[in-house]
C-alpha cells in the first residue's frame, strides 16, 4: 500500500483504478507541497459535476433538461430524441477514432441547437424548467465547489453544453460562487427575450482545446497557477486545459459512467484516476482536502 492512499483512504474506494499509483502519489505531493495559490481546477460539467444515474435512471444532460421540458413541442421533442438515439452511441463508441466522431458530433450540436431556435424559447422560462427537471451535481457538490471558494482557487467550468442551462443549475444548488468561470455554448436572446441562436463558436464534445486556445486572456490572468486539478467523463475532455500557461503538474480524473468494459483501458491510458460508476465526489474532495 502506498502511502498516498494511507493519506487518502478516498483512493482505495472500489470505484477508483489507477495506471500508475506512484505517479499519482508524486503529483499529489508536488501540488500539496505548492499549496492553493498555484491551483486551478478546469471540470467539465455534464456527466461529471453532475450525476449520470439516480435510482437506476439516467439523469439529463444541460440539452436533456431543455429537450424534455414543456418549452418544447412534441413533434420536436420526438426529433431530438431522434438525434439523442443516432448520435449519443456514437459519442460512445470505443470502436471509432475521434476524427471519425468528430464531424457526426458537429452535426449533432448543429441539428439540435437549430431544432431549439425554432422552438421561441424564452429566457425567462429557463429557470423553471430547471427546477421541474431531474438534473442532479453529483453527492458531495456543496463541499467541493464551497471548498474552492473558502481557498480561492478558481473553478473554470469547461462544457459543451448550455452555458445558461448549467448557470441555472448551479444557482439553484447554491453554489455559483465569484471564483467561478464558464466556457459553454450561450444562448442569443432578442430584444424581447426570445432564442434566436446560439453565441460564438460551437464547443462540441472534441474541440475543448481549439475552445480553450481561443481563451487565452483567462489563462494569462491564472498564470501563477500552474498547477492542474482536471475532472471530464468524456476522451474530449482531457484537452480542456490545453490553455494552461506554465503547467507544471496536472492530475486528471475521469468519470467512466458508461460502457465500461468496451472503455476500461483507454480511459487508464489516459486519465490518472479512472472512477467506474462512481456517482460522489468523494475522491476529488478527498484530494482537495489534500492538497489545498
Ligand atoms: O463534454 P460535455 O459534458 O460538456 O458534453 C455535453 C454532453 O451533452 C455530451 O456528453 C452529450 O452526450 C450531451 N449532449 C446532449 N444533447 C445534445 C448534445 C450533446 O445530451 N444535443
Ligand atoms: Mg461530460
Amino acid at each position: 500500500m502506498t502511502s498516498h492512499i494511507k493519506m487518502i483512504p478516498e483512493l482505495s474506494k472500489e470505484s477508483v483504478s489507477m495506471r500508475d499509483p506512484q505517479r499519482v502519489e508524486e503529483t499529489l505531493n508536488s501540488m500539496r507541497q505548492a499549496g492553493p495559490n498555484t491551483l486551478q481546477v478546469i471540470s467539465d460539467f455534464d456527466m461529471t459535476l453532475t450525476r449520470f444515474a439516480h435510482n437506476g435512471k439516467r439523469c439529463p444532460t444541460c440539452h436533456n433538461i431543455l429537450d424534455n421540458s414543456k418549452l418544447i413541442s412534441e413533434e420536436c421533442k420526438a426529433k431530438l430524441k431522434d438525434l439523442l438515439n443516432t448520435y449519443y452511441p456514437i459519442e460512445i463508441d470505443s470502436s471509432r477514432s475521434v476524427d471519425e466522431k468528430l464531424p457526426l458530433m458537429v452535426e449533432w450540436w448543429t441539428k439540435a441547437h437549430d431544432l431549439l431556435v425554432q422552438q421561441q424559447i424564452r429566457k425567462d422560462r429557463l429557470a423553471i424548467v430547471v427546477e421541474e427537471s431531474d438534473a442532479m451535481l453529483r453527492d458531495g457538490y456543496r463541499q467541493f465547489f464551497d471548498h474552492l471558494r473558502d481557498q480561492d482557487v478558481p473553478l473554470l467550468i469547461f462544457s459543451a453544453g448550455i452555458g445558461d442551462v448549467l448557470e441555472e443549475v448551479i444557482r439553484q444548488a447554491g453554489v455559483f460562487h465569484p471564483n467561478i468561470k464558464v466556457f459553454s455554448n450561450y444562448m442569443d436572446f432578442d430584444e424581447s427575450g426570445v432564442l434566436r441562436a446560439f453565441k460564438g463558436e460551437l464547443i462540441h464534445i472534441y474541440n475543448k482545446r481549439e475552445g480553450a486556445l481561443l481563451n487565452t486572456g483567462h489563462f494569462q490572468e491564472l498564470r501563477a497557477r500552474h498547477n492542474v486539478l482536471l475532472l471530464g467523463d468524456s476522451l474530449g475532455d482531457l484537452t480542456m486545459a490545453d490553455g494552461v500557461q506554465n503547467l507544471e503538474n496536472i492530475l486528471k480524473i475521469g468519470y467512466l459512467n458508461d460502457k465500461v468494459e468496451e472503455r476500461k483501458q483507454s480511459y487508464l491510458n489516459t486519465y490518472d484516476i479512472v472512477l467506474v460508476k462512481d456517482e460522489t465526489l468523494d475522491v476529488p474532495n478527498a484530494i482537495l482536502s489534500y492538497i489545498t
